[in-house]
């Protein structure tokens, strides 16, 4: 009888968001991916998150799920800690006692958005949001547990599912005449779809150079001391470029529908209750020099996308 190699598990968090409903597909060859829903994995809730990894027992944990409403996060900071902060924390300890691997998600927000140029991995942090201290917090969590772990902070995520910018645009240009969007916030979209295919990519590399064995070690290296990556859309641009180039696309496609005019707005013209770095633009070099993998144009990805819609 020959030996099967057991299958490798995954544990896949906030599998209903853009990026985890993506990453459900992309993880799928790799292992079994267990993705229990908030019933049986409540983020708010670090017992259940640990209850979930004891009984799952996986390997990996692959986590996109995080309190994510910016504005909101500002009136609900306990909750918006207790998702991105201490059930992060919570995995990376149950991890350690289990040898698994944890790829954990963040963000541009953990900037203070300062300076013109686009950020790398070992830039100051100065979150200037609820949300972004708590996800930089999740960060920190995370590494203080000592868990083999990846961290992709991410930016301007959308794709065809879910809330996001992109789809909000397009509709609003269908039934609007005139859009104002904010022209002085720099950064990069980036497609749910790309950041599973890149964290899939990354896991199954992994997965091949360790063989069965520990991960640990290899993680260490692969990050080269720090596991933290930016992994955004290449180029640049700013939400009024976005929706710009969003609708001029759409209209390539539906040339009888009449979209709305698009003004570029400042920050200011645009009160939120939480401030938004200007510049979000992130450098994506040590991704591609480590792991392998460069980011696509956000232009080539958001044809892709509408492409799709
Ligand atoms: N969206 C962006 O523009 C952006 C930018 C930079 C970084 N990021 C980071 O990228 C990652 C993925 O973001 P995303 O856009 O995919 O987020 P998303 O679409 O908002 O999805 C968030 C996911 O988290 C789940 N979740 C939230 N609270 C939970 C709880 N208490 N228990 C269990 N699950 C919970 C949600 O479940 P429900 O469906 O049940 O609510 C959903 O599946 C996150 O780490 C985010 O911080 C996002």
């Amino acid at each position: 009888m020959t030996h099967q190699p057991e299958q490798v598990r995954i544990l896949l968090t906030g599998s209903t968001g853009q990026v985890g409903v993506e990453l459900l597909q992309t993880l799928a060859p790799l292992g079994v991916v267990y993705s229990p829903g908030r019933a049986r994995l409540d983020m708010a809730d670090a017992a259940s998150v640990r209850a979930a990894i004891r009984e799952v027992r996986p390997r990996w944990i692959v986590n996109p799920a995080a309190y994510t409403a910016v504005d909101k996060a500002e009136s609900e900071p306990e909750l918006a800690y207790a998702v991105n902060r201490d059930a992060v924390w919570a995995m990376g300890e149950e991890a350690c006692r289990i040898g698994a691997a944890v790829i954990h998600f963040s963000t541009d927000y953990v900037f203070d958005g300062k300076g013109t140029t686009p950020y790398v991995e070992t830039d100051a942090t100065g979150p200037m949001s609820v949300y972004g201290a708590s996800k930089l917090a999740g960060e920190q969590a995370l590494a203080e547990t000592g868990a083999a772990h990846f961290v992709f902070r991410t930016s301007w995520v959308y794709g065809t599912r879910g809330k996001n910018f992109l789809l909000t645009i397009l509709k609003l240009a269908r039934e609007r005449e005139l859009l104002r969007v904010v022209g002085d916030q720099h950064g990069a979209p980036t497609w749910s779809r790309e950041l599973a295919e890149m964290t899939a990519a990354v896991l199954g590399r992994c997965e091949a150079s360790a063989s069965g064995g520990p991960l640990e070690e290899l993680l260490r290296e692969g990050g080269g001391g720090s596991p933290v990556f930016h992994a955004a859309g290449a180029g640049e641009t700013t939400w009024y470029g976005f929706a710009v180039e969003a609708v001029r696309l759409m209209q390539e496609r539906n040339p009888e529908v009449r979209f709305a005019e698009i003004e570029s707005i400042t920050t200011a013209e645009y009160p939120t209750p939480a401030r938004r770095p200007g510049n979000s633009r992130m450098n994506c070099n040590k991704l591609s020099e480590r792991l392998g993998w460069r980011m696509m144009d956000w232009k080539d990805a958001l044809r892709e996308v509408v492409s799709e819609l």
